[in-house]
């Protein structure tokens, strides 16, 4: 386990730079399975859910090459089925094996699939990415250590509706239809920037998906699949982590590669907080204007609305926002855990289970902790606290970087599962830390 220990205080400043979105980069990887030739995917970042799903892949038969500047090629014209001892080992490592599915269907005939990991923020259940196999005629046998996947009559497109604008289910949907026999139609789909990107790149490979305004996605199966090149988009959520972390620390950075499009929502969120920002075709550069920060009251939503992954990294900043704020989570119920860590630190910040926003949720009336309450300014002071998360250990790092005094902050390889070069970010920003691993 490694451990940051940090001398807060210092307001962060300076510029970082993104690439490609975790969000996307994983599953764009996966879709290169499907095509029967290679792709080329331009601004990978380095983080540790790439890693896990070339593994994954290179055990499939996938040739993988990742250059120092971000390019990876990856060739599918060897897949093979991987050993199920091979595949065990990942159990755990991450969500992204879930949407091998389809494309090693398609390929092979038969798929096996880990145990998934991914940060613990909810249940985070797989029962919409079942439902939607099986509507493709996929049969599912659960084992001890994993789930066993065959199509004997082949797959076909479906009617499908989902319950909730799943990201995942959505982008199982895509993997599989695209070269499912016939016509499928997905009513109720996300529609997130990443799964717009995820579409442009099936198209390029050949695809034939259309996307209507009411969250209705049509796609025509074909017999074959190309490769595809194609530069990823850029995170976002990385984009709007470092904004809170420039507002909480009182700081100013430039986030090179930031887009104002698919930031908007955040964008609005960020001005009535009191934080300042300046577009560039480069760049966005955010920073804490100084005076008093607003609070306010939101709610995570499914896109357009504001990403559930941009709530925690916020919550530090508004615990400096004078007045209370309101929090409401919509899209995990157990997204709040991390708080406990910044009230240690010397925040006021109360979670309720009932629906503190304009919207009841489907979390209301049920026994989740789901509405945070902030109360503010509260001075932070330096604590030891254990990263639970990716975007709770993040928004730890920035609370431990804005605390008065020393914290030490353990379990922090979780911060490179969707953060390139984090440390040396905060080198470059001029934060005060040391590194240990093994602690
Ligand atoms: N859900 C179900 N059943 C399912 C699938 C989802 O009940 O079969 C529920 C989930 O429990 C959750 C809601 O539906 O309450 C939304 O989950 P969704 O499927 O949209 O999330 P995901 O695909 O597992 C991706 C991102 C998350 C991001 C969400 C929402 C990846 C690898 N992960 O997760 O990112 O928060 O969409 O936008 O793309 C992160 O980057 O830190 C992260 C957690």
């Amino acid at each position: 386990m490694s451990k940051i220990t940090v001398s807060g205080g210092k307001p962060l400043k300076g510029r970082v730079d993104l690439k490609g979105a975790k969000n996307l980069v994983t599953k764009a990887m996966v879709a290169a399975l499907l095509g029967d030739g290679p792709s080329e995917l331009r601004d990978v970042p380095f983080i540790s859910d790439v890693e896990i799903v070339s593994r994954l892949l290179q055990l499939h038969g996938v040739q993988i090459n990742h250059a120092e500047d971000g390019t990876m090629s990856l060739d599918p014209s060897n897949v093979k089925s991987a050993r199920m001892v091979d595949i065990d080992a990942h159990a755990g490592s991450s969500r992204i094996p879930i949407l091998f599915c389809g494309p090693l269907l398609h390929q092979l005939g038969e798929a096996f699939i880990p145990g998934l990991g991914g940060c613990h923020i909810g249940d985070r259940p797989i029962d919409y990415h079942f439902e939607v196999l099986r509507n493709f005629g996929a049969v599912i046998e659960e084992l001890p250590n994993g789930t066993r996947l065959s199509a004997p009559k082949g797959l076909k497109g479906a009617k499908i509706s989902l319950p909730y604008p799943s990201v995942g289910a959505t982008e199982q949907v895509l993997l599989t239809a695209t070269r499912a026999e016939g016509l499928t139609e997905l009513s109720g789909a996300a529609i997130e920037p990443e799964i717009m990107d995820l579409i442009a790149i099936l198209q390029k490979m050949g695809a034939i998906i259309s996307v209507d305004t009411d969250r209705v996605i049509r796609i025509e199966g074909v017999k074959r699949l190309g490769g595809y090149s194609h530069r990823a988009l850029f995170d976002r959520n990385e984009a709007a982590s470092w904004a809170a972390a420039a507002l909480a620390t009182k700081g100013d950075i430039f986030v090179g590669g930031a887009r104002q499009q698919e930031l908007t929502t955040f964008l609005n969120v960020f001005r009535k907080v009191g934080g300042a920002f300046d577009i560039s075709d480069e760049g966005i550069r955010f920073w804490h204007p100084g005076g008093d920060l607003n609070p306010v009251v939101i709610e995570t939503d499914v896109h357009p609305g504001f990403m559930t992954d941009w709530q925690q990294p916020l919550v530090v900043a508004l615990t400096q926002a004078k007045g209370l704020s309101i929090v409401h989570e919509t899209v995990y119920e157990n997204r709040f855990g991390f708080t406990d860590a910044l009230v240690e630190m010397g925040a006021q910040i109360q979670i309720y289970r009932e629906c503190l926003g304009g919207t009841p949720c489907r979390f209301g009336q049920r026994n989740f902790n789901h509405s945070a309450v902030i109360s503010g300014p509260t001075p932070l002071k330096g604590a030891d606290i254990r990263v639970p998360d990716l975007r709770g250990g993040f928004s730890h790092m920035v609370a431990a970087l804005a605390a008065e005094g020393v914290s030490n902050v353990t379990n922090v390889q979780l911060i490179s599962r969707g953060y390139e070069h984090f440390l040396q970010k905060l080198t470059d920003l001029g934060a005060d830390f040391t590194y240990s691993e093994n602690e």
